[in-house]
């Protein structure tokens, strides 16, 4: 495609962002490892690099065609994908099917139970403050986002929520909840980016509740990496290759 590479912008803590040799575009390679409580707990994991760089791409390519946009171009290699670059909105959009993890914790709630309907919930992306919930109006009255932004996220990630849970539940999983990030066009358009991946979502196997996510690291359940190769043979009906 002849982009290149160039300077490293930014390495979180599952991927790194390359500036590349067109300003209008980034990429994103994701790596093998593996955080949890905002890093305190890390750990390499064999093949997730490859693994949720395949499902993303996967997944951004099946909401597109739902209709749903998003800053991805293409898949370039099997860690890396060619992306528009935006400017990251500082809110992190959560949909939750069912109760689990801090939705559980800030109510005193059993995980497991279906919501009535989707739940949409916005956290603060900062890392040093531990991602805090917010109502609808502080990134509005705090400058961090407008009110059509707000509406445009909402109506967008219940969009995409639609798409997601019959995509996984035809694979004989339920879609616990998830988390989705947004980015700004240079005219000011929001499009959904950052990942769709096993490590921002939680997927439970029907019928028996198993763990299908990142969940299987933070609570120590298991082996994370046999369980997302799990994920990429259901997804892919093969094994990830050598
Ligand atoms: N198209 C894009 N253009 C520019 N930045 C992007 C794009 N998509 C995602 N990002 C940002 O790239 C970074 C990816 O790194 P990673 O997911 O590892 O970060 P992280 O450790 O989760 O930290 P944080 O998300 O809190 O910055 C994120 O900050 C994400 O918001
Ligand atoms: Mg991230």
């Amino acid at each position: 495609m002849g982009v290149e590479r160039s300077a490293l912008l930014y390495e979180g803590k599952s991927k790194r962002v390359f500036a590349t040799s067109d300003p209008d575009l980034v990429i994103l390679e994701f790596k093998d490892d593996a955080t949890a409580f905002n890093g305190v707990k890390h750990a390499l994991i064999s093949d997730k690099g490859r693994i949720n760089c395949a499902l993303s791409a996967y997944l951004f390519d099946r909401v597109r065609e739902a209709g749903v946009d998003s800053h991805m171009v293409e898949k370039i290699s099997d860690t890396e994908l060619l992306c528009r670059n935006v400017e990251i909105v500082p809110v992190e959009v959560v949909v939750r099917n069912f109760v689990a993890g801090s939705l559980a914790k800030r109510y005193g709630l059993e995980e497991g139970g279906r919501l009535a309907r989707p739940l949409v919930e916005f956290f603060y992306k900062s890392d040093d403050l531990n991602d805090p919930l917010m109502g609808w109006d502080v990134p509005v009255i705090l400058g961090w986002t407008r009110d059509w932004e707000m509406a445009f996220m909402k109506e967008q990630a219940l969009q995409v929520n639609v798409i997601l849970c019959a995509f996984w539940d035809d694979l004989g999983i339920d879609l616990v909840d998830y988390k989705l990030e947004f980015g700004r066009r240079p005219g000011g358009a929001l499009v959904l980016a950052d990942e769709i991946t096993p490590d921002g979502c939680r997927l439970w196997e029907k019928g028996t509740g198993r763990k299908l996510d990142k969940d299987v690291f933070r609570r120590d359940l298991g082996d994370l990496s046999a369980t997302y190769h799990e994920v990429y043979q259901r997804v892919f009906g093969a094994e990830l290759g050598a």
